[in-house]
Formats: structure tokens, C-alpha cells, sequence
């Protein structure tokens, strides 16, 4: 496969894994359909959490069904993000219960088990041909306000979710361009250490 975003990586790993790559074109024309949007979440639900808690929340704005939820959400985005996101057939906000539903005591992980919910999600997507890119670029209160996130929930990003669409469509060149270009990352030695720090993994 010749497409500039698919990982060429220097191990052999999943094909989802090489596959996934975080769009900013979605095709607005191709809705996602409810079968498969529960799809997600059931691979969303699957995930490993400290003590079971599955303190990630989810809320849906369709952009065909429900235009009030979905612009209520694109109007938290901040930056570009809302030039782009407004294609996208969906906009999903992740909130996270940062404390434990038996004594409301600080979860410490919460985050971390929210990241591994939607790490789940977003390779079930990528398995299904769908696509998602993710934002922090976002205004948590206007998002919670938008969302009615009650107060132990605190918003954490906002995904986009669709179909990869043609980047000659979107308005940014800049954007534009991040669409062609390969994937990058740090080398396995920089962020893989044997027994002590910095101590190269062989
Ligand atoms: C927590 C998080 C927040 C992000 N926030 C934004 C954002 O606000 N706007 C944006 O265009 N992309 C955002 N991204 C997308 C990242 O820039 C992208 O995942 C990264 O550059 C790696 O590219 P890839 O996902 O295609 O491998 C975010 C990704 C994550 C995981």
C-alpha cells in the first residue's frame, strides 16, 4: 500500500495499527451508521480500567440527526479545529469521571484508562474503515455546558468520526499539505529503556 500516512515500521505489528492515521477531511456525504457506531463502543467498553471503574463517558452529536447537539459541540472547538470538524458526521465528547464511584476518592487513572478506552475505539475504527482524529483544542466548560456533563465528569477531548475525505477540500493549506505527509515518530531507543534509564533496549 503506497499511501503516504500507512506506518512503515521497523517491526512487524497489526495491520490496524500501520493503517490508523488521524484525518482532517472527512467526506461529508457518508454518514456513519448507528451499527457501526455501536461497534466502536463496544470496543470502547472491552478496554482494561483500575479497579473495573470504566470512568470514560461518551456523548454523540450526528450531524444529520441531531444539527443543534452537534453545532452546540463544534462551537466549543477552538482554533482551526472547527473549520475542518464541521464535515465530519460525528463529534464525539469524551468526558472522565476523575474520582472513584465507591468513595469519591481521587482516581488517579482515570485518565489512563480513558486513553486505552478510546486507543480501543479508534483501532476498531480503523479496522471498519472508519477514520477519527481527536482535539484537545477545545473549550471544556462551553463542551460541558453544550453536553450537560455533570459535575464528577470532566471533559477530555473531542473526537471527530467519519470517512477519510479528499484533502483538496479542505479550506487551510496547511492542513492541506499534514494530509500527504508520511507519519513520523521517535526511534524505539528514545522512549525504550533496559532495566535503567536510558539504557538501550538490544
Ligand atoms: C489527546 C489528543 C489531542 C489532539 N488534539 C488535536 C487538535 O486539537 N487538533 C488537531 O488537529 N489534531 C489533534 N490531535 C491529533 C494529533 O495531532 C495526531 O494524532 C498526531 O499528530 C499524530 O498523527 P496520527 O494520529 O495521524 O498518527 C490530537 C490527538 C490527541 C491524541
Amino acid at each position: 500500500m503506497s499511501h503516504p500516512k500507512i506506518a512503515r515500521p521497523d517491526h512487524e505489528i497489526l495491520d490496524v495499527i500501520r493503517e490508523r492515521w488521524s484525518p482532517r477531511a472527512f467526506d461529508p456525504s457518508r454518514p456513519v451508521a448507528r451499527a457501526d457506531l455501536l461497534r466502536l463502543f463496544e470496543a470502547a467498553r472491552w478496554a482494561p480500567s483500575s479497579a473495573n471503574e470504566q470512568p470514560w463517558r461518551f456523548v454523540v452529536a450526528d450531524r444529520r440527526e441531531s444539527p443543534e447537539s452537534f453545532d452546540a459541540l463544534l462551537g466549543s472547538l477552538e482554533g482551526r479545529n472547527p473549520v475542518w470538524a464541521a464535515q465530519a458526521p460525528l463529534l464525539v465528547l469524551i468526558a472522565v469521571r476523575l474520582t472513584l464511584e465507591r468513595n469519591d476518592a481521587v482516581n488517579a487513572h482515570a485518565w489512563y484508562d480513558a486513553g486505552q478506552a478510546v486507543a480501543f475505539l479508534t483501532l476498531q475504527a480503523t479496522s471498519m474503515g472508519l477514520s477519527i482524529r481527536q482535539m484537545e483544542g477545545f473549550d471544556a466548560a462551553r463542551a460541558r455546558a453544550a453536553c450537560r456533563v455533570p459535575a464528577p465528569f470532566q471533559p477530555g477531548v473531542v473526537m471527530a468520526i467519519g470517512y477519510a475525505g479528499d484533502p483538496a477540500l479542505l479550506e487551510h493549506e496547511r492542513h492541506r499539505d499534514a494530509e500527504r505527509q508520511p507519519r513520523s515518530r521517535r526511534a524505539i531507543a528514545e522512549f525504550v529503556f533496559q532495566g535503567v534509564w536510558d539504557a538501550p533496549l538490544r
